[in-house]
């Protein structure tokens, strides 16, 4: 069953757990491998490579200078006096909580209370969540390193090393912002609950990263810090950043209506494109790698944490219609249409560095056209109007190929089952 990237709980998602190590998976490319190096038996493969230095072999992939870090909190306040974000226990009642004292923020009921739930679909939430239990160990990454060091063109490595360099950082900037700037902000705990399983999850998508760049032999050091030296991977960091800095502090006063506004800006920001559109956007390049059998067990990893995200991407724009509906906030629509057009700014230059030339079955306009594709449904979700109207479907397959399809057969995948979808063509 396939999931529905913009209701996610319309389906269940119930990946079978780990039971045993994986199979080996078969090598079974749609289109013959762009070979960069003499074919080799898996036994002569060595599971460990030297630092790549696929960058410095072309001129247009040298990182360029870092950039001044010019971040400032994109709506700065004067600190104030630091406001509970929770009631002082001794001036609530003492009778069980009822609903109506629930708020999502601001609220005056007892947090230590779980039920009666006042949002039962957040509870939900987390139970569904925690059928999306694995690990990256679970997945086989033998055929990825084989194919990292003698299938892909330079390119082709270039684009999946700054695929994992951008996802990595953005994770972590993620459990940060959910962790610190977030969940303490809440006032009622079915809301925390799952809040507590998405910084959980956000950790294990930096695991699962890290033990790709590993198994890759990646160069660790470089990886981490391309951020902070390619510019065009810098944007999209530094105007998260700027979110993040502004609603990370313990002294903001949600009753303030600038600050409240704030912070919806924020949480609709990592909801709606920080999650719901630059993560869903940022898988795709190696979905199309996967698409032609390559990085397949890269692919499967990052169809597991796709999954997750979707899952914050929906709960977070529920949370912020629901703050918007209870506290009567009025958003300003300039302003996000604003916020969508910087991030689309923001996408293209990094799409442009990431894809100079297209590899095959995949191309820089695919990438932005994608981008407004997918920042509109998720504006809808969020009310807004459609910030990129026209935008089309470039990569209709995206939806099924971003869909596991091994809920019964985890260990048992051959490449056949990835391949969906229309034909791959460089036009
Ligand atoms: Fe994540
Ligand atoms: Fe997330």
């Amino acid at each position: 069953m396939l999931m529905n990237w913009d209701d996610p709980l319309a389906v269940q998602a119930t990946p079978e757990p780990a039971a045993k190590p994986p199979v080996v998976e078969e090598t079974a490319a749609v289109y013959a491998p762009q070979s960069t190096a003499p074919a080799q038996t898996m036994a002569e493969q060595p599971l460990q490579t030297q630092p790549n230095d696929t960058l410095a072999q072309s001129p247009q992939l040298v990182p360029q200078p870092a950039q001044p870090v010019t971040e400032k909190p994109a709506k700065a306040k004067k600190p104030t006096a630091a406001a509970p974000a929770v009631p002082d226990f001794d001036q609530i009642s003492a009778d069980p909580v009822k609903t109506d004292d629930k708020r999502v923020v601001n609220g005056m009921a007892d947090i230590n209370q779980l039920a009666p739930f006042k949002y039962p679909w957040a509870w939900k939430y987390f139970l569904n969540a925690n059928k999306n239990h694995w690990t990256p160990l679970d997945i086989n990454m033998t055929q990825d390193v084989h194919d990292y060091n003698h299938k892909l063109t330079l390119e082709e490595r270039h684009v999946y090393e700054n695929v994992l360099s951008y996802l990595t950082t953005s994770d972590i900037l993620a459990m940060r912002n959910i962790g610190l700037a977030v969940m303490e902000k809440m006032s009622a705990p079915e809301l925390q609950i799952y809040q507590a399983r998405q910084v959980y999850e956000e950790s294990m998508h930096t695991w699962t990263y890290q033990h790709c760049i590993e198994t890759i032999g990646l160069d660790q050091g470089e990886i981490y810090n391309r951020y902070r030296v390619v510019p065009e991977i810098y944007g999209k960091i530094k105007i998260a950043n700027q979110r993040l800095n502004s609603v990370l502090r313990s002294d903001i006063d949600l009753r303030d209506r600038d600050e409240l506004e704030n912070f919806v800006m924020a949480y609709t920001f990592f909801a709606g494109i920080f999650e719901g559109t630059w993560f869903y956007n940022g898988f795709t390049p190696i979905f199309a790698l996967q698409r032609r059998g390559l990085m397949k067990g890269t692919a499967e990893q990052l169809q597991y944490i796709m999954r997750d995200e979707v899952m914050h991407a929906s709960f977070g724009i529920r949370v912020c219609k629901q703050i918007i509906e209870e506290e009567k906030v009025k958003l300003d629509p300039k302003a996000i249409q604003q916020m969508w057009e910087e991030a689309e700014a923001a996408e293209e230059a990094y799409s442009k560095n990431l894809l100079p030339e297209p590899i095959l079955g995949y191309k820089h306009e695919d990438h932005v056209a994608q981008f407004r594709f997918v920042a509109n449904r998720r504006a809808k979700s969020l009310g807004h109007k459609e910030p990129f109207p026209g935008a089309e479907n470039t990569l209709p397959w995206l939806d099924e190929q971003a869909n596991l399809k091994k809920e019964k057969n985890f260990f048992e995948t051959r490449v056949t089952e990835y391949q969906t979808g229309g034909a791959l063509s460089w036009d």
